[in-house]
């Protein structure tokens, strides 16, 4: 890997992108690297949740490359643009196992979509997000257009869409876009805190309640019937045996 760093402790995979110098700007790179690294945390069993970060202390990812696109045609754009989605946003969004974002600074354009493709995010005080694609003549392409008005309501993000602006930690608080403002140095910790708590908890439930929650954005899927199907199938799981066998025997669950 040349663009990211990976690091599994206590269960906790840590990956972070890793090209400073470019505030950790997207290229297809590090797409393809992310994409592996998000495949291999989900097979290996040492790991139960993924922190997304980016190193540095001013940016977590300031957008997709704009060297490299710069001279595209619509075709490579839009060539651009479903890739991406297929092998990063859409696998992160998807992934069975939590997925954390940690926001450590910048967070525009690719950099608030992948944040955004997270099943939640923390940010650190310093941090500012934006989608400022329209600054440059396209719009947000890794589903910025989607994700965002479903975090944010349609309102705020066509404001923020249009505006191609940034806000600070503390509206995208208040907006929900991220759960929890810390310090920069409280970042990590806070995230791992948080991590600690899930995987007291089954993994297999976990991964059937991504599954259920996400099928309700899906065009034409029910949720409540993908959730009836989840909750039934749960039933059949050794961790369901043990979660209830350990309630009803006061003891602590070992999942
Ligand atoms: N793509 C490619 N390179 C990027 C980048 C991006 N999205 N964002 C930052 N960089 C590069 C800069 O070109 C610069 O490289 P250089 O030192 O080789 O010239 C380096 O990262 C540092 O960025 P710089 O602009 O000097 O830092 P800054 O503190 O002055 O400004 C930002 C920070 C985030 C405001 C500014 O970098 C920026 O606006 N970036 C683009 C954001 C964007 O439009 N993203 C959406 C892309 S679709």
């Amino acid at each position: 890997m040349n663009n990211i760093l990976v690091a599994t402790e206590n269960k906790i995979t840590t990956i972070t992108i890793n090209r400073p110098n470019k505030l950790n700007a997207l290229n297809k790179e590090t797409i393809a690297e992310l994409s592996q690294a998000i495949d291999t945390a989900e097979d290996n069993e040492n790991t139960r949740v993924i922190i997304l970060t980016g190193s540095g202390e001013k940016a977590f990812v300031a957008g997709a490359d704009i060297a490299e696109f710069a001279d595209f045609s619509p075709e490579q754009g839009k060539e651009l643009a479903a890739h991406g989605q297929e092998i990063l946003f859409n696998k992160v969004e998807n992934c069975s196992k939590p997925v954390i974002a940690a926001v450590n600074g910048f967070a525009l354009g690719g950099g608030l979509e992948l944040a955004m493709s997270a099943h939640f995010r923390i940010a650190s005080d310093n941090a500012r997000v934006g989608l400022p694609e329209v600054s440059l003549g396209v719009i947000p392409g890794y589903g910025g257009t989607q994700r965002l008005p479903q975090l944010v309501g349609k309102g705020r993000a066509m404001e923020m869409i249009m505006t191609a602006g940034m806000i600070d930690a503390a509206t995208a608080h208040s907006y929900g876009l991220v759960n929890h403002v810390v310090t920069q140095d409280e970042l990590i910790s806070t995230c791992e805190k948080i991590a600690g708590k899930i995987m007291r908890n089954s993994p297999v439930a976990i991964g059937a309640a991504i599954d259920a929650v996400n099928a309700g954005y899906i065009d034409g899927v029910d949720g409540y019937q993908a959730e009836i199907d989840c909750f039934g199938a749960s039933f059949g799981t050794d961790d369901f045996k043990e979660g209830t066998t350990a309630f009803l025997e006061k003891r602590k669950a070992e999942f």
